[in-house]
């Protein structure tokens, strides 16, 4: 028999309630959140899929492995565990547990970086070059040239442009080369996966000048998924077998464990050198906490240890990655332009072109995501001029790159039928398209003004 549908390969054993409203009641949360979703409370929110960070339903198991977290402060049972399993994952001997991602980038490019430092990454996500930039080094963007087209096909869209790597080691001098970052999948690219061929490559070129080379492994398992099938040679290899001959060619690796691992809150520092992992470990132990358990309680820790087994079973990588492609799918067919092929964790939609009348300084991401949650209740995040917009010296308006809105999907949570609640969604605004206004900023902080900034809309 052939099954057509990819059914979520668990049944539910707790639910939790959504309120639902109508579109009068939202349109009152809206204007009160002055047209900044970041600012809606949860239970206003319907569909959430602002991010797929820290939104994962957690397995039974893993409720059973909190019940059985160990909070000793020094060598807890629960600490062991996760040592044991992030070692036989990564193969990397020194392990530092710290309180989400972000903590374990502190930790390792503020030693590494500082004034004169440079790290080249496929793209790095805004929180790996805040750390970088905060530590008076500069990062910078090396993704393939075709990652700029949206509409255009590549397999492996993620990848890191190895010749545009190896001129810029030439100029800025390898001695100056902080790290090459790879970060699998590509998040601010559109979650595109990273090849093994390309991992190879950057291995290759870090060797060859003597640069350390870190992966950000966050959606690593999804990342082998597409690996084992798109890439030649790796039909017949394990998923964790894919991950783990990656981790192999880095020096180390940064996790977020509120992706792949699956888990609420927490993440990791993983170095093959003991010399980095000492220095790291001082800072670890004045910052985060002490060397076994670092930011995170040891319930936590045990939640970890079970996340990275269960994210590489085959049955939950498939449904995972083809209820992503479900959605982006649907949505191309129906002529709704999205980033393609479809990312690991999320579809992303070309605001720009969705709503071509709304010129990019009314922010047409922004529009989209108002509309989204207007009609359905549906939250999402604009990656686009409110994101990555500049004003320049003389007052003028420099759009973003491209005008994108991201619908990230957290792992577990919801089903078949939400999915197509926001595939009916998508059908009638596409109907009101051209009813559709821009938005202007009334209000915003001097730093990552999406989390904060307010709106109103331009009206007609
Ligand atoms: N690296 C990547 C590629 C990420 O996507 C994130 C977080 C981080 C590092 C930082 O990890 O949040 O645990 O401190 N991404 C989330 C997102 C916030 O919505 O894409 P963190």
């Amino acid at each position: 028999m052939h099954h057509k549908t990819t059914i979520e390969p668990f049944r539910i054993k707790v639910v939790e309630q959504i309120r639902l409203s109508s579109e009068d009641e939202r349109r009152r949360y809206l204007a009160e959140a002055q047209y900044n979703p970041f600012l809606l409370k949860s239970e206003q929110v319907i569909i959430d899929l602002l991010t797929d960070s820290g939104t994962s339903a957690m397995s039974a198991e893993q409720w059973a492995g909190i019940m059985r977290g160990d909070e000793s402060y020094a060598g807890a049972a629960s600490w062991q565990r996760l040592e044991r399993a992030i070692k036989d994952l990564t193969g990397y001997p020194y392990i530092l547990p710290t309180h989400q991602g972000r903590a374990a980038e502190h930790l390792l490019y503020s030693r590494i970086g500082g004034p004169g430092k440079v790290f080249f990454s496929n793209t790095h996500f805004d929180t790996t070059r805040a750390n970088i930039e905060f530590s008076g080094a500069t990062a910078i963007d090396l993704p393939l040239d075709i990652a700029r087209y949206p509409e255009e096909y590549h397999p492996f869209k993620g990848n890191l442009n190895t010749d545009a790597l190896e001129a810029a080691i030439a100029q800025w001098g390898a001695d100056n080369v902080a790290a090459v970052i790879l970060t699998v999948t590509n998040n601010s690219g559109g979650g595109q996966p990273v090849s093994m061929a390309n991992a190879l490559n950057v291995h290759d070129i870090c060797r060859r000048y003597g640069v350390l080379f870190i992966l950000d492994a966050c959606r690593i398992a999804e990342n082998a998924y597409f690996i084992r099938h798109r890439e030649e040679g790796y039909a017949h290899k394990s998923y964790r077998e894919i991950a783990q001959e990656m981790f192999a060619l880095a020096d180390g690796c940064i996790m977020s464990a509120k992706k792949d691992a699956l888990v609420n809150m927490g993440g990791f520092l993983a170095l093959k050198d003991l010399n980095l992992a000492l220095q790291c470990r001082t800072v670890l132990i004045i910052t985060e906490g002490y060397s076994t358990y670092g930011g995170l309680s040891g319930r936590d820790m045990e939640a970890i240890a079970i996340g990275l087994e269960e994210v590489f079973d085959p049955d939950y990588l498939h449904y995972r990655i083809r209820s992503t492609a479900y959605l982006g799918e649907k949505l191309r067919d129906m002529g709704i332009p999205i980033i393609w092929p479809v990312g690991g964790h999320a579809v992303y939609v070309d605001a720009k072109t969705f709503y071509p009348h709304i010129p990019v300084e009314q922010f047409p991401g922004q529009a989209l995501v108002c509309e989204l949650y207007l009609k359905a209740g549906i939250r999402s995040c604009e990656i686009g001029s409110v994101m990555f917009g500049k004003t320049g010296t003389d007052g003028q308006f420099i759009p973003a790159a491209m005008e994108l809105v991201r619908l990230a999907i957290p792992r577990r949570v919801y089903t078949q039928s939400h999915v197509d609640y926001v595939v009916e969604t998508f059908r009638e605004l596409m109907q009101e398209r051209d009813r559709a206004a821009g938005y202007r900023i009334v209000y915003e902080p001097p730093f990552l003004r999406h989390f904060t900034a307010r709106f109103e809309p331009v009206q007609g």
